[in-house]
Parts: structure tokens; C-alpha cells; sequence
């Protein structure tokens, strides 16, 4: 599919109307057109997702729905990891993905709610959130949609290139619609997934690196 850099030209999969309003949306919107300013050292970000690829179950074929994905990012890296599959990459952010549609990646843009929207069932080897998990207002919501989008033995990836408190800390400081943007405890993870469907495989939560992992069991 071929969109101009123009959100009207977007498959609208959620369009927020007046029975909706998740202040996120206009938080990112507004942070979008400076986003990859704000962003710290994208070339290093890209070795340091280079280094995990293997642990992180990608190559050449896989079918990656990539969540969250923003201004894109990571998405011409992920696009070049699984080639000749084409990334499917969703925001709720219509700045967000203005952004990410200028820069011409191959890659499927779609405007998607993961808290509300559904995507098609069964559809992707790997679901892959890098620095989205916390802002999704509906944690439950947005796992069961989630397990409903991967194949059966398909696994959920929740990556972010600093730990866990320095994650929080952070969205605590920065205040406003994302200040109560948390990760879930360690201890919540297992009962979380599994009432969306998915059984908890691994988590790393180090300074440098947090990394959860899961599979959809059925
Ligand atoms: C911190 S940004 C990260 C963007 C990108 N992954 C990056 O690393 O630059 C979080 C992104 O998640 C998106 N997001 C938050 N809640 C969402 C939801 N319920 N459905 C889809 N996207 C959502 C935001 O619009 C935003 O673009």
C-alpha cells in the first residue's frame, strides 16, 4: 500500500471519537513533530537492538506487528531485519505516524488503538512493543488484543533499552497524560499474560535493558 504523507490517506482501524479520549493521543501528537530530536543516539539504539536480535527471535520471513511504533523510529531497522515479510507498524498518534509515513520505510502504516481496536486474528510471528507498554492505558486490554493478533506459538516482545525504574522514574517526571504510565511489577507479569492468553517465557530488568517475553499458548 502506498499512503502519502497524509493521515487522511491512513487505514483508519480506530478513528477516537467523543466516547473516547485518551489524553495520550494528543500528548504524542504534540511531541511528534520534535520526536526524533528528543531521541537520544538512534544509530546506537539500532546496534544495541542489533546485538538482542538473535535473543529476539527475528530474521529474514518473520511477521512482526510492531506496536506503538511512533515516528518509525525502529521501524526501517525492524523492516530490514525480516524482509522480504513486510512490518505492520500501529499508533494511535495521527502526528506520529505523519512523521513515520515521511520517511518512506517499507513498512505498513496503520492508525490503531491497541486498548480497542482489534487487528486480524492470528496473523504474526512476533508482536513487538519497544518503548510503548507503559502507555497503553488498558495493560489487560491491550494483552488480549495482542494475544488475538500472534499465532499460536507466536511471541509478544516488550523491549526498552534502560530498566524498568529508570522507565517510571522518568514518566513520573515528565508528568502530565503519562506520568502514571507504568511497567507492571515483576510479580505481575505471569498472572497479567495469562489472562490475556499468553504464557510468560522470560524477563530481564537491568539497567540497560528491559525485556519481557512471551507466547501465545493456543
Ligand atoms: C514513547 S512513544 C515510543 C514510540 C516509538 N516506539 C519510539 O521508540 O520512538 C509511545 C508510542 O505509543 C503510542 N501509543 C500509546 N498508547 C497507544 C495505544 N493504545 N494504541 C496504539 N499506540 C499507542 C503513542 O502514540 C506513541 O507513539
Amino acid at each position: 500500500m502506498n499512503h502519502s504523507a497524509n493521515p487522511a490517506s491512513l487505514p483508519k482501524c480506530t478513528q477516537p471519537g467523543p466516547h473516547h479520549h485518551d489524553p495520550r493521543i494528543g500528548f504524542f501528537d504534540h511531541h511528534a513533530p520534535r520526536w526524533d530530536h528528543l531521541a537520544v543516539d538512534i544509530p546506537a539504539m539500532h546496534r544495541r537492538l542489533e546485538e538482542l536480535c538473535e535473543r529476539l527471535t527475528l530474521g529474514p520471513g518473520v511477521r512482526v506487528l510492531e506496536l506503538g511504533c511512533g515516528t518509525g523510529l525502529i521501524t526501517e531497522w525492524l523492516a530490514s531485519v525480516v524482509q522480504p515479510a513486510r512490518v505492520v507498524a500501529a499508533d494511535f498518534s495521527p502526528a506520529m505516524l505523519e512523521q513515520a509515513l515521511a520517511k518512506n520505510i517499507n513498512a505498513e502504516f496503520r492508525l490503531l488503538d491497541i486498548c480497542r481496536d482489534a487487528t486480524e486474528p492470528e496473523a504474526y510471528d512476533v508482536v513487538f512493543c519497544f518503548q510503548c507498554f507503559p502507555h497503553f492505558r488498558d495493560q489487560a486490554a491491550a494483552l488480549r488484543s495482542i494475544a488475538h493478533a500472534l499465532k499460536p506459538g507466536g511471541q509478544l516482545q516488550v523491549v526498552h533499552l534502560v530498566g524498568s525504574r529508570q522507565i517510571n522514574h522518568f514518566h513520573r517526571n515528565v508528568g502530565g497524560a503519562v506520568e502514571d504510565d507504568l511497567l507492571p511489577g515483576a510479580n505481575q507479569w505471569p498472572r497479567l499474560l495469562e489472562s490475556a492468553g499468553l504464557r510468560f517465557q522470560n524477563l530481564e530488568d537491568r539497567e540497560d535493558l528491559f525485556l519481557l517475553q512471551a507466547v501465545k499458548t493456543s
